[in-house]
Formats: structure tokens, C-alpha cells, sequence
């Protein structure tokens, strides 16, 4: 029997692996989940099962423990006789919660990803005191590689000391923590870039960056001001092939001491003039009016961005307020290569998904859900 113990499962990435761990039928998950008290958690679970389509009585649904914690606090806020039997039972982790917030001061980043990092390894020593621990999985970011230029190695940081924000920074603290600290522990490391829907359906729990940026790429929100976007390419990778591999690695003991880029790959990323071409066609298909674009350097749209804002509405502004990160990461000439990655899950039956597998079936999705009806 495995024992999982997995966190962020309501969560974009985390709600994507539930239901493939519980496919095996001799897996029994305890999923951490934040809760103000038991009725709240037992309210957030129903609208999980119902999100992963599991009836009252499903044989899945039985073996989910759900557990109120958080992963800030010390042991998770479970306590001691909470922690000492998630030590005794745990057969493998996958600590997928994080606040992925870009703007929270470090501090509060720091507790949503270095704290939980020392705890997961924690109890991850203690699981393999008691003798049951067989693999730990833990989900980072390509942007713990901030704002170096170049294609980005499937390797340990160096010294990273420049950040787009304090997400991005706490990450790398918390990676070097897991090898500084963890080195005896069976730990993978996952990578991914920008994670976006299902393919096939486009499904996806939370519509995050990827989505606020096909909008800003329409053109609706800036009256069709738009700056160049040069050659820049913007590195996607759908939700269910992430979640694929994350379930994958934890099934393979093999893979501990790895670090996988879990992204397209530097040929393979789409430009961002394919993807605002893509995104205009999809937008006008469902009957969405655009503005022709207008062109002009990014530090003019930058300068633009206040008084755009002034003249446009609140909803609009609101939009607006995500664009200056937005910016900064088109200025960047950063790649990420993925050979040792893209090999290893070749090899697994799990192959890098093409962009063109997914993007319209995402972009879909999103249009056709209330989030993009209420954005238009
Ligand atoms: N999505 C991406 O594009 C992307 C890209 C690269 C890396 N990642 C990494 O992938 C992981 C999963 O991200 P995601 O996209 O699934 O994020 P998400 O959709 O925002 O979900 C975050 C999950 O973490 C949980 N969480 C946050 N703070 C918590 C706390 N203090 N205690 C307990 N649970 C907490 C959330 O619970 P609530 O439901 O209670 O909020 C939710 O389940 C993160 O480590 C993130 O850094 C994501």
C-alpha cells in the first residue's frame, strides 16, 4: 500500500495529481488542505470530489484523508500526534503548495516556501527513521533562476542574487535548503515554466499569469497599444503532462537527487507573436471585439501605462496593475533547456507536448468559462 502526502492538491497542480494517484488502486492519500475548522474542511473537500468528478460512495473518494493544516506553521499546524503519524504511515511526498504570489514581502514568501521546505524534509527524515519513506517529490520553478540571461541548466543555483520578485527568490532559497539540507533524502526537484490547462479540454483549476498575459496580448486592455515583442518566446507546458511526470517520478525511486525542467525547451516555446496572433484569432471566434494594435517601444508602454489607466475603467486598471511584471519578463533573453529532462521522460512514455497539442483547446476552454466571459 502507498501512503501519499501530498499538499496544494486544490491547488492548479496538485488538483491535476490527485486523480492520477488515486487511478492506482493501492493508494491512500493524505492531502493537507488549509481549513478555518472541520466544517470548512469538509466544505472544501466536497467541491474537490466535485471537481474531480468522484460521487458520493466512490471507492477514490474513501481513501482520501483530507488533514487541516498549514504549511507555514511549524509541522504544518498539525501538531504533534498529527506530524508523528504522518511519520509513521508516509510511503512518498509530493509538496506541491506555495503561495505563488509575486509580490508578497520576503518575509511571507519565505514562510510559504523555505518553512514548508524544512518541514517536508523533516518529516521526510522521520519517515525513513520509521522505516516507510520511498520517495520525495518537490515542485520549484524555472524562475529560480531570476533574471540571469541565457539558457537556464537542469542543474543546482549557483549564487542567483537578482529576482523579478520575492516568489522567485524564496524558491531558490528553498531549493538550496533542500540540497543543503536534504542531501540524504530520496528528493526530486521539478521545475516547471508556465503551467496551463489540460490538453484536450483546456481544464484547469485557477487561471493564472499565462491567462492575464493573453489577455494584456489581445490588445482589449490596452486600447490595442501593444509594445514590440521582438523574438521573445514565452516557455508553456499544459497542466495534466506536468502532473503526469510529477506522479511518474514519485513511482521512480531512480530519479531522486534529479532536477527536471518541466517545460517546452527553448525551440520549442512559442513566440509571443504567434501566441497574440493565436490569442486574437480565438478572442474574435468568440465573438470578442479587439482593437487593431498600435506599436511602440516597451519603455514608452511603460510610461503609458498610468495614463491608459486613468482614461480606462476599473476592471481595466485592475488588469492593467498585473502588466509592469508582465513587462519585465519580456525584456529578458532567458531560455530553458531541457535535454537530460526531455530524454529521461522520452524514455518514460511521457514526451514534451508540442504547443500546438494544447493551445487551442486552453485558450478555449478559458473563453468559454466565467473568467473569460467576465473579462470581456
Ligand atoms: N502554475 C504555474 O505556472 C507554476 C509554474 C512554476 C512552478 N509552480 C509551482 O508549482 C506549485 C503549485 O503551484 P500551483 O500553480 O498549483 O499553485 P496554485 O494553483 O496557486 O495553488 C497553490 C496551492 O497551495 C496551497 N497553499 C498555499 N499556501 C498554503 C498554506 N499556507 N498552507 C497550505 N496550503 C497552501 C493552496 O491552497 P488554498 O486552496 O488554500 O489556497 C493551493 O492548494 C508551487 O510550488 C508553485 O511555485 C507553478
Amino acid at each position: 500500500m502507498k501512503n501519499v502526502f501530498l499538499t496544494g492538491a486544490t491547488g492548479t497542480i496538485g488538483s491535476a495529481l490527485v486523480p492520477r494517484l488515486l487511478a492506482e488502486g493501492d493508494t491512500a492519500l493524505t492531502l493537507l488542505i488549509r481549513a478555518r475548522d472541520d466544517a470548512d474542511l469538509q466544505a472544501r473537500m466536497a467541491q474537490m470530489l466535485a471537481y474531480w468528478h468522484y460521487p458520493p460512495g466512490d471507492d477514490r473518494a474513501s481513501r482520501i484523508r483530507p488533514l487541516r493544516g498549514d504549511i507555514s506553521l511549524p509541522q504544518f499546524g498539525v501538531g504533534d500526534a498529527g506530524f508523528a503519524q504522518l511519520a509513521d504511515e508516509t510511503t512518498h511526498i509530493i509538496h506541491c503548495a506555495a503561495s505563488v504570489k509575486l509580490n508578497m514581502e520576503l518575509e511571507q514568501a519565505r514562510a510559504t516556501a523555505v518553512t514548508p521546505t524544512r518541514t517536508v524534509l523533516d518529516l521526510g527524515r522521520r519517515c525513513a527513521q520509521a522505516r516507510t519513506l520511498r520517495k520525495i517529490d518537490l515542485v520549484s520553478t524555472v524562475g529560480v533562476w531570476g533574471r540571469t540571461p541565457g539558457l537556464m541548466p537542469e542543474r543546482r543555483l549557483p549564487e542567483v542574487r537578482d529576482f523579478h520578485n520575492t516568489y522567485e527568490a524564496a524558491k531558490a532559497e528553498a531549493e538550496r535548503v533542500i540540497w543543503n539540507e536534504g542531501a540524504d533524502l530520496p528528493v526530486t526537484v521539478h521545475r516547471p515554466s508556465m503551467v496551463v490547462g489540460e490538453t484536450g479540454s483546456g481544464r484547469v483549476m485557477h487561471f493564472q499569469v499565462f491567462y492575464h498575459l493573453c489577455e494584456f496580448l489581445s490588445g482589449a486592455r490596452t486600447y490595442g497599444v501593444m509594445p514590440e515583442l521582438g523574438y521573445t518566446r514565452l516557455d508553456t507546458v499544459p497542466v495534466d503532462w506536468v502532473a503526469d511526470v510529477i506522479h511518474w517520478s514519485s513511482g521512480h525511486e531512480d530519479t531522486a537527487g534529479q532536477i527536471f525542467h518541466l517545460c517546452s525547451g527553448p525551440d520549442e516555446a512559442i513566440s509571443l507573436k504567434s501566441l497574440q496572433q493565436r490569442v486574437r484569432r480565438a478572442w474574435q471566434s468568440h465573438g470578442r471585439k479587439l482593437p487593431a494594435l498600435r506599436q511602440v517601444n516597451r519603455s514608452l508602454l511603460e510610461r503609458l501605462v498610468p495614463v491608459i489607466g486613468a482614461l480606462a475603467g476599473e476592471k481595466a486598471r485592475r488588469a492593467l496593475r498585473a502588466l509592469p511584471p508582465i513587462l519585465a519578463y519580456l525584456a529578458e533573453d532567458q531560455g530553458f533547456s531541457n535535454p537530460r529532462t526531455t530524454q529521461a521522460l522520452a524514455a518514460a512514455g511521457l514526451p514534451v507536448p508540442p504547443v500546438d497539442s494544447y493551445l487551442d483547446a486552453v485558450l478555449g476552454f478559458y473563453l468559454d468559462s466565467s473568467a473569460g466571459q467576465l473579462a470581456a
